[in-house]
């Protein structure tokens, strides 16, 4: 084989959509709150790699700065220093428009507490980001449908939130993130309001069904219990990345 043709085969295999792909690149992220004597910094200098095809933890004590790294991260926090490059796109130096455009289509976001809308059906709910975008309202009901079934709740969609439970209401909102089909997939101590067996189930079921090889998901927790379903663990401590677990990049 020519040694062109290896060369156009090795950059194949970096493509962003191919497995092992670097999907997020962070590189000296800082973030720090208030001024003066009451200056702190939540996030120190972080440098983070997470690949397409894999569920990276990221694991540490609360307040040791791991929603703020997720927020600079999905373009809802910017930074004080550093950068974090998407798909090969520095997303802090993204036009406005840009930036709303990545944060709807490239990203999905599930928070501890769900944030469901209360007076909203299952089904509505889900159907949020695809209204968002303009799209016809009885087809993202439809839409919304085939994702509450991936979920398991099949013949819950005209239901209200508040008639589910903790483990379903969080089904519901890893349906509403996942919808628009992003290839980033974030959620923030997603078990933390679930009982361990719940908590287990729910991971186990992401993993199994909505992690491939061109989405990476990103997973923030305290939760030792669910430690066993991570690809890799990033350990972070007062802002910093303080180990890695189960390989490293
Ligand atoms: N908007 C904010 N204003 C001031 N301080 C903040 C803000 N957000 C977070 N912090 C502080 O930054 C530190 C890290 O917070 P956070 O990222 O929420 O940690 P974790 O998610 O690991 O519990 C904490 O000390 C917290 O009080
Ligand atoms: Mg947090």
């Amino acid at each position: 084989m020519k040694e062109t043709e290896v060369a156009i085969m090795d950059t194949a295999q970096h493509t962003p959509h191919g497995a092992n792909a670097e999907a997020i690149v962070a590189t000296d992220l800082t973030k720090c709150f208030g001024e003066g004597e009451t200056k702190m910094t939540a996030v120190d200098r972080v440098r983070l790699v997470a690949h397409f095809g894999e569920m990276l933890f990221i694991v540490g004590p609360s307040g040791s700065g791991k929603t703020t790294l997720l927020s600079m991260i999905s373009g809802i926090l910017r930074p004080n220093k550093g950068t974090v490059t998407v798909k090969g796109a520095d997303i802090w130096h993204l036009s406005k428009d840009q930036l709303a455009d990545f944060r709807l289509n490239t990203i999905g976001f599930v928070f501890q507490d769900y944030h469901l809308f209360p007076r909203l059906t299952t089904a509505e709910n889900v159907a949020i980001p695809l209204i968002l975008k303009q799209r016809d309202w009885n087809e993202s009901i439809g839409e919304a449908k085939k994702m509450l079934e991936i979920v398991g709740l099949r013949g819950r969609s005209e239901i209200l939130p508040v008639k589910l439970s903790g483990g379903e209401q969080q089904r519901v909102a890893i349906a509403r993130a996942i919808v628009s089909q992003p290839e980033i997939l974030i959620l923030d101590e997603p078990t933390a309001s679930l009982d361990g067996d719940t908590g287990k189930m729910i991971i186990a079921f992401v993993k199994e069904k909505v992690l491939n090889a061109s989405r990476c998901i990103l997973i923030v927790t305290h939760d030792a219990r669910i430690n066993e379903y991570a690809d890799r663990i990033i350990h972070m401590e007062d802002g910093r990345i303080t180990g890695l677990d189960k390989g490293t990049e």
